[in-house]
């Protein structure tokens, strides 16, 4: 995700920024940007790539003396990795840098085109600015930036310097973080605690519509309208801690993180009852007759979970494939076909040679990637991002969520362009966020069951339809992770063989949605009780003949089922693997990115 710095003071300003973006640098970037208010001048310097390549940029210049300064890393969602598009964005006489995306930002666009304004870029960001500017023609410039921030929707948290106010910082924030630290002459901003550890010892940590500016000699900040006062709070000393948000490791952060990451896979992409990918502005997709998708690993476990939307929902008959299987098959790919790959990095050897096959073989190709400017998104004709932000851990969590809603998405969207009614799942659509989210009683509760789970002769993750993908998901969680043996299965093919394993050492997790055949698996899993297999049910119908029991919510949909479900087996292998004192960011023999064949 995007990592935002800002400082007032009298220090060498652009060392000051630069030092900060680094310490931010693990939430992943691909451009960078600073800018320096001072003496009524704005200097402002952008680069594609790492924070080394901005340096260079700047080096010729300097900036000591009172002054003000904003700096910027950028993990694209909305325009390519390019330097128009990295912040800050300007307008005539500002700048801007901005985390989390503006929602109604096509509003805003085309209102300020129908004015004459014309826009350089390709980001929602730059709305911000000329929104500013425009406003500021008439008015105070604090009031010209009130007025801007009361007319976002979405997440943003942002600062913005002027030359028509070179005594000020004015900053917002709205569901995304942003922190202010004070000492004695000096004022810090950050979007994450790691940046400030060092510089300052006492911070604020910003309600959500919150706004206000910053000046030599004061900090003003409103919140929901109302001036609130200046309480500050210790700030944290350990910046690895501070990395991972206090999480332990990077995967639980990012377990966490997946109600937040699955907001922003929605945002702007619902208008009214209607699903726009602006990715596929050009392509209607009514015609498609067939989907082919080829991915690897977790992303694999979400083109089969995908299968089943798109043959449910869109009526398209669709073949799900493992990338390096597909490579030397020779595979057949029809005309009228949708050739999709699937990649959290986007780098992964065999997912980019099927997809250069299938280029060869004439199909239409469409990217699912976390990684903009990546091979695979570079290769394909189409690509839509996932938006999941760096993922750190090894063990993929939140691009799996991801990618999960953003096919459900397209499977809507195919359906719609189909004329078929789909107003039931974007009801279900936009709970998911909320469904996704991780209570302390819940993660209590499997660390709790997860001293039970230690030993065995194996584990049985079971499921039906689209839960039979998440259990493979589940099994391979568990496999990297605690390097026990696991395998996810069809609830209802355990008969045809595997149940011969069945003992009380063999563990199996059960997949038991309510809506989605529950009564063929709770048949299949009641085989496996008489066989004396140790049974954890998950599940929100209570099932008294389970060894152990996780009580899922009543859900409306069997998809926030499906996301529910997802959680409970991310956190039961993470909790399981660091009761056996594994390493859970880095399992041994795995690396984040697969680009060997
Ligand atoms: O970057 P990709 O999504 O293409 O990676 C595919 C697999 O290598 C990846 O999902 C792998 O299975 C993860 N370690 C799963 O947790």
């Amino acid at each position: 995700m995007c990592g935002i710095v800002g400082y007032i003071g009298s220090r060498e300003k652009k060392n000051i920024i630069l030092e900060g973006l680094k310490e931010l640098e693990y939430r992943g970037y691909d451009s960078a940007g600073l800018a320096v208010l001072k003496d009524k001048e704005i200097d402002f310097f952008k680069a594609v790539g790492k924070l080394e390549n901005l340096a260079n940029k700047c080096e010729a210049f300097s900036s000591e003396g009172f002054g003000f300064a904003i700096g910027h890393t950028r993990w694209a969602t909305h325009g390519k990795p390019t330097e128009i598009n990295a912040h800050p964005h300007l307008g005539e006489y500002s700048c801007v840098i901005h985390n989390g995306i503006i929602e109604n930002y096509k509003e805003i666009k085309e209102k300020l085109e129908k004015e004459g304004i014309s826009f350089l870029s390709q980001t929602d960001t730059e709305v911000i600015v000329q929104l500013f500017e425009y406003y500021a023609k008439d008015m105070d410039a604090f009031d010209a930036f009130k007025k801007l921030v009361s007319e976002l929707k979405g997440a943003f948290a942002t600062l913005l310097i002027s030359k028509k106010e070179p005594t000020k910082v004015f900053f917002a924030k709205n569901a995304a973080p942003l922190i202010i630290g004070k000492n004695a002459d000096e004022t810090f901003f950050a979007s994450a605690d790691a940046a400030l550890i060092g510089k300052v010892n006492d911070v604020i940590y910003l309600e959500d519509v919150s706004y206000g500016y910053a000046s030599k000699n004061e900090l003003l900040i409103y919140e929901n309208d109302i001036l609130r006062a200046n309480t500050f709070v210790k700030l944290p000393s350990d910046k690895a801690y501070a990395q991972k948000d206090g999480f332990r490791f990077f995967m639980e952060k990012e377990i966490y993180e997946q109600s937040n990451v699955l907001s922003e896979v929605l945002m702007g992409r619902i208008e009214g009852e209607e699903i726009i990918f602006d990715e596929l502005k050009n392509e209607n997709l009514k015609d498609v007759e067939e989907l082919s998708i080829c991915a690897c690993g977790t992303s694999y476990h979400a083109a089969l979970s995908s299968s089943y939307l798109f043959n449910r929902l869109s009526k398209v008959k669709t073949s799900v494939e493992i990338a390096s299987e597909f490579r030397y098959k020779d595979g057949i790919v029809k005309e009228n076909s949708l050739f999709v790959v699937i990649s959290q990095s986007g780098e992964t050897a065999d997912t980019l040679e099927a997809l250069k096959i299938a280029k060869q073989k004439g199909a239409k190709t469409v990217a699912i990637c976390n990684v903009d400017n990546s091979s695979i998104v570079r290769l394909a004709d189409y690509s839509i991002l996932t938006r999941a932000g760096i993922e750190k851990g090894v063990a993929s969590t939140k691009a799996f969520a991801t990618q999960i809603l953003t096919l459900w998405m397209l499977a809507i969207f195919i359906a719609q362009k189909k004329g078929f009614d789909m107003n039931k799942e974007l009801k279900a659509l936009r709970h998911i966020p909320k469904v996704a989210l991780v209570t302390q009683k819940l993660h209590d509760k499997i660390h709790r069951l997860s001293k039970r789970y230690l030993d065995g002769h194996g584990f049985f993750f079971i499921g039906r339809d689209v839960f039979y993908p998440l259990a493979l998901e589940g099994a391979l969680k568990l496999k990297e992770l605690s390097y026990l043996h696991a395998e996810g299965y069809p609830a209802g093919e355990m008969k045809h063989g595997p149940i011969a394993l069945a003992d009380s050492k063999l563990y199996t997790i059960a997949l038991m949605p309510e809506l989605c055949l529950y009564d063929k698996t709770k048949s299949n899993v009641e085989e496996l009780i008489a066989r004396d297999s140790t049974v954890l049910c998950i599940s929100p119908n209570e099932f008294e003949l389970s060894d152990d029991f996780i009580k899922t919510n009543k859900q409306e949909h069997f998809m926030c089922e499906f996301f529910e479900m997802m959680i409970i087996v991310q956190l039961l292998a993470m909790e399981i693997s660091i009761r056996l004192g594994n390493d859970v960011d880095m399992p041994r023999n795995l690396a984040k990115s697969v680009t060997v064949e």
